[in-house]
Formats: C-alpha cells, sequence, structure tokens
C-alpha cells in the first residue's frame, strides 16, 4: 500500500483537484482510498458525499471509522465541517503525530494506494498525513508562484523526516493552472533550476483548463474523466498518473 499525501500551505494550488483526479485514474486498475483532511471538505463534496455518517473526525477523535465507497475501486473518508479546531483537540494525546498512520496501518492489504488530501496549513493534521504517508507531492500554482513558500513546504517535510517518518520522500513538484502564454508561468522553470530544484519537477503539468473548474461545479460534481474524457485536464491528469506510476515503481 503506497500513501501519497498532497500537501500545500498556499490555498487554491489544485491539492483537492489533484487528489481526485489521480485517484480517479489510478482506481481504474487499482484500488484507492481517498481521504479528506481538509475542514472545508471540498473533496467530499466534489464527491457529493457531505453530511456522510462516517468521517476523518471520528478517527481522528475516537480512533474509529468507515469509508463509503464513491466509485468502482474507490473508496473515501470523509471530512466535515466539524474537523474545524480537531488540531486543537488533538494537541494533548499521546502520539498525537501518529493517530493517522495508526489507523492505516491497520487497513494494510485492503488498497493499493492512498491519497491524503491536506489543508492549506502547517499544523498537527498536515503532520499526521505526512506521518503518515510513503510520499508527498507538492502542486504549485504557476499563476501565483513563490520559490519561498516553496522552500518553506521543502524544509517542513525535511522536518518531519528527521524526527518523525524517515520514509518520507517527496515524490515532485507538480506544476498547475500552468498557461504559456503567461510569463510567470514560463520562468517557474529558470526559478526551480536556479534553486537546484529542477529534478523534482514532475515532466507533466496540469494546464490551466475550463473543464476542470466546470467538472467542480455543484451541477456536476464530477472526475475530469467522467465530465470530459477528452479535454485538456483529462489528458493532463492521466499523463501524471501514468508518470507517478512509473516513478513509484522505479523507486522500489
Ligand atoms: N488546471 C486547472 N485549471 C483551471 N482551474 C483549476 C485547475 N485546477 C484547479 N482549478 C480550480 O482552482 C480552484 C482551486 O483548486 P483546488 O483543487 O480546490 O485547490 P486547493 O485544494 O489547493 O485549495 C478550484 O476552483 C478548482 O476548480
Ligand atoms: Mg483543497
Amino acid at each position: 500500500m503506497k500513501i501519497i499525501a498532497i500537501s500545500n500551505q498556499k490555498g487554491g494550488v489544485a491539492k483537492t483537484t489533484t487528489c481526485l483526479n489521480l485517484a480517479a485514474y489510478i482506481s481504474k486498475k487499482k484500488k484507492v482510498l481517498l481521504i479528506d483532511c481538509d475542514k472545508q471538505a471540498n473533496l467530499t463534496k466534489n464527491l457529493g458525499m457531505e453530511g456522510a455518517k462516517t468521517s476523518i473526525n471520528d478517527l481522528f477523535l475516537k480512533r474509529k471509522f468507515d469509508v463509503v465507497n464513491v466509485r468502482k475501486n474507490l473508496d473515501l473518508i470523509p471530512s466535515s465541517v466539524d474537523f474545524v479546531g480537531i488540531d486543537l483537540l488533538i494537541q494533548g494525546e499521546l502520539a498525537r503525530e501518529s493517530i493517522l498512520k495508526k489507523a492505516l496501518d491497520r487497513l494494510e492489504s485492503n488498497y493499493d494506494f492512498v491519497f491524503i488530501d491536506c489543508p492549506p496549513d502547517m499544523n498537527l493534521v498536515t503532520v499526521n498525513a505526512l506521518t503518515a504517508s510513503n510520499y508527498v507531492i507538492i502542486p504549485v500554482q504557476a499563476t501565483q508562484f513563490s520559490m519561498d513558500g516553496v522552500n518553506i513546504m521543502i524544509d517542513f517535510i525535511g522536518g518531519i523526516r528527521e524526527s518523525i517518518n524517515p520514509k518520507l520522500n517527496l515524490l515532485g513538484i507538480l506544476v498547475t493552472h500552468f498557461d504559456k502564454r503567461l510569463k510567470i508561468s514560463k520562468s517557474i522553470e529558470q526559478d526551480f533550476k536556479d534553486n537546484n530544484w529542477e529534478m523534482a519537477l514532475f515532466k507533466t503539468r496540469i494546464r490551466r483548463n475550463t473543464a476542470i473548474e466546470n467538472s467542480q461545479h455543484k451541477d456536476y460534481r464530477m472526475t475530469i474523466f467522467e465530465y470530459d474524457n477528452q479535454s485538456k485536464g483529462a489528458l493532463d491528469y492521466s499523463n501524471l498518473a501514468k508518470e507517478i506510476l512509473k516513478l513509484i515503481k522505479n523507486l522500489n
């Protein structure tokens, strides 16, 4: 079972979109679990599962949880609005960083892949996600890019590796909202070269694509493959999934 966190302390960089569509593509052939760790519950809403009986809250507070089946081969641990403040509630507990890890240890043989959608914070919930994971993907938004933000994330991941989870690897940095007509999109690659991080960039970039936005509109709430399998978004996310599967195979 490979556990992959999608994390960035910034909002709007396509963490949730990436989680959803990678999981959707990979679940065509493999068993996948999605975990929504964001109190905004966008992933849960995108899958039409808000108000589900079980939630990530039960996992963190009662150490008990259920999954909901959302598609063939695809299950979800939903989030809910009462997940707000959970990092403060678990603050005083023993082994507070590894609550999610312990829960996932019990799943061992049920899934091939687990994708964790992280909140736009560096709180105890994010620490739990990174403690439970083998890999982390950092999406960065091409239209609002800051190398400082990337460095903060990389340092944070390094800290988790050293102190709690030596198995954690940066799987890659993903450029999202890419638009080749914009100067800022073009300069990103150079920024990464200048900082010696270009090796960490995924070859696949996710282009800005209105089909992606539309697919998540409340009237549709579909994966990009269900909404428009011929869209640029569907092509980019299928290429990313293939790149990731290959990368993980070569790393093991
Ligand atoms: N490639 C893209 N092209 C256009 N819109 C996108 C793309 N990726 C994500 N979006 C939109 O950007 C917004 C933020 O994406 P989201 O995945 O929710 O980010 P995060 O989870 O990091 O906050 C959403 O409205 C989403 O539909
Ligand atoms: Mg999100």
